[in-house]
């Protein structure tokens, strides 16, 4: 880390506000208000993902309001700009969720573009639905100048006849509708009342796990992903990013020193103890990426086999997101983990301290008064549930989540799904039964395009009551919301001729997480004349956002990157 005794704070700013060849640009700046007070003081790029239309965007531009107001109390100019945000939750299956998984690189290339075009000597994203925290993320990685994410926060539970309810419940509606198993009035009541207002889906879904991982990386502050959006500690911490960004400055501290190999283990340990999102896999590999780091499916899988499972968490557990910050919030638990060898504590983080100095000041879990985490001793299941699976399904690599909870082997026939639309259908005609492995492909980052994340269909069929009668494979994604047996992000995809395309109706099919392996259970004869006699299909889109996609896009084994040959 270099000190600051030789640096300027306005690193990058000073070559637009001092240099006598920028007239313009300083014109521009005091059309926008400032002063000439305001021209040698650092530039802090504020990047809000604020969005009315869902709830975890929804409150993001006031968020950034108050870090704006932090930045300018320690003598900075703060500028907010906004970047896209998709929610998850409101893409109405394949159509709109193609848009998803996209929107993460389209918010980096957001960022990094804004930050790099108007010299913006550090950068702090407001960010809070699934695709947003990984997208600030990467920008951050490739941007050398400090950078902090503020999350903005998980979700209250939704309340309906002295039931706790999230997003999952309105899904998971859907199947209780199509089994008969609940009314008209109760279905709509579900609806009317799972979301509260602001904030992300409040499990340990793809954003909850995105937020306390990132936290653990050192790119938040600490309780930065346990504050709910209206807790008002939110706020407070929304004031405070602005002493942290000077102190920053000052140290010079970017993210490249942040992001390491070992602050990437931490974080995906804390992914794998709290249960967290298989979405995880797709965003640590290309947020490794972005920051020049090697990393692999089996260095998760490392991690996966020496980290135990121990949150009572949603979508396979009990409780919420917000039921963390009363046993002491995501560093409460971080120190358990650091006290028990798990974590790297010599990690320096955004407060300029390292891991554990960080955790020295936090709260201790007490295994006496809170049943939330389980002690080490006594874990939900002895190794991490995100399972990378291989086998001649998947020559590159699969991901399955296994809690443990729906068994670790299950065998079945086929029953292909050319779209992911089609299991509703299947499901409301009772064609889905007992034993059968569900393949849902043409659902991957080129043949979706995007990748859809299944959390429709997974729903719909925990709801129908097939959760543990059924398994599901897919080239495409789960949300962070699902649970079951389930198994994704199988590569090859079958848009690249992998050997889910050549799966057919009623073969038998082995999933196997003692062994990891996901095995078609033909001859390899068999499967060589399949694949002979394979077409590839045209390319969905050839122009527009996903045209570029379907060109750019890496396989979900290399973290569906889209900013690499
Ligand atoms: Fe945004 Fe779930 S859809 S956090």
């Amino acid at each position: 880390m270099n000190t600051t005794e030789t640096q300027s704070l306005n690193k990058y700013s000073r070559t637009l506000t001092q240099e006598v060849t920028n007239p313009a640009a300083q014109a521009m700046l005091y059309g926008i208000g400032l002063k000439e007070s305001d021209m040698a003081k650092p530039q802090i790029g504020i990047a809000s993902t604020g969005y009315e239309g869902n709830p975890c965007n929804m409150h993001l531009n006031g968020l950034s309001v108050y870090v704006k107001q932090g930045v300018q109390a320690n003598d900075m100019v703060g500028l907010i700009f906004n970047t896209i945000g998709v929610s998850d939750g409101m893409t109405n299956g394949n159509d709109g969720m193609r848009y998803s998984l996209p929107s993460r690189d389209l918010i980096a290339d957001s960022i990094e573009s804004v930050v790099q075009a108007q010299w913006y000597d550090g950068v702090i994203a407001v960010v809070g639905c699934d695709k947003n925290m990984p997208g600030a993320i990467m920008a951050m990685a490739r941007l050398e100048r400090p950078a902090i994410m503020v999350y903005g926060g998980t979700i209250r539970s939704g309340h309906y006849k002295g039931q706790k309810l999230d997003i999952v419940s309105a899904f998971e509606a859907l199947g209780k509708k199509f089994a008969g198993n609940i009314s008209d009035e109760d279905f709509k009541g579900v609806i009317q009342n799972s979301i509260p207002g602001a904030g992300a889906c409040g499990g340990m879904y793809t954003a909850n796990t995105m937020a306390a991982s990132i936290e653990a990386m050192g790119l938040s502050l600490p309780f930065s992903s346990s504050y709910p959006a209206t807790h008002e500690g939110k706020q407070d911490e929304c004031r405070k990013i602005g002493a942290a960004m000077k102190k920053l400055l000052e140290l010079n501290l970017t993210p490249k020193e942040i992001i390491t190999r070992k602050s990437l283990e931490n974080a995906l340990t804390v992914v794998m103890a709290l249960g967290g999102s298989t979405n995880a896999t797709l965003h640590y590999l290309a947020i490794a990426r972005a920051a020049g780091i090697p990393l692999t499916l089996d260095d998760i899988q490392a991690v996966s086999d020496r980290t135990p499972f121990i949150a009572d968490l949603k979508p396979s557990g009990k409780y919420y997101m917000e039921d963390i910050l009363a046993i002491g919030g995501v560093p409460a638990i971080m120190k358990y983990l650091y006290a028990q060898g798990l974590i790297h504590g010599d990690c320096l983080t955004i407060t300029g301290k390292t891991v554990a100095e960080n955790l020295a000041e936090a709260p201790d879990l007490d295994f006496e008064t809170q049943n939330i985490i389980f002690p080490l001793t006594n874990p939900i299941k002895a190794s991490g549930h995100i399972q990378i699976m291989y086998g001649n399904l998947a020559p590159t690599g699969a991901v399955a989540k296994i809690t443990g909870k729906e068994g670790l082997r299950f065998e079945g026939h086929a029953k292909i799904c050319e779209h992911e639309s089609e299991i509703i259908d299947m499901l409301s005609k009772g064609e889905i039964k007992e034993g059968h492995v569900v393949v849902i492909r043409n659902a991957g980052p080129k043949g979706g395009p995007g990748m859809s994340e299944m959390l429709k269909p997974t729903s719909a069929v925990i709801g129908a009551g097939l959760g543990d009668k059924i398994a599901l494979i897919t080239d495409g994604r789960f949300s962070g919301g699902t649970h079951g047996f389930v198994v994704g992000h199988i590569t090859p995809e079958a848009f690249d001729g992998g050997p889910i395309a050549l799966v057919k109706d009623g073969d038998l099919i082995t999933i196997d997480a003692t062994t990891r392996q996901l095995i078609l259970h033909i001859s390899d004869e068999d499967m060589a004349t399949r694949k002979a006699a394979w077409i590839q299909p045209k390319p969905m889109f050839t122009k527009g956002v996903l045209g570029k996609y379907i060109r750019n896009v890496k396989s979900a084994s290399e973290g569906c990157v889209t900013d690499e040959n």
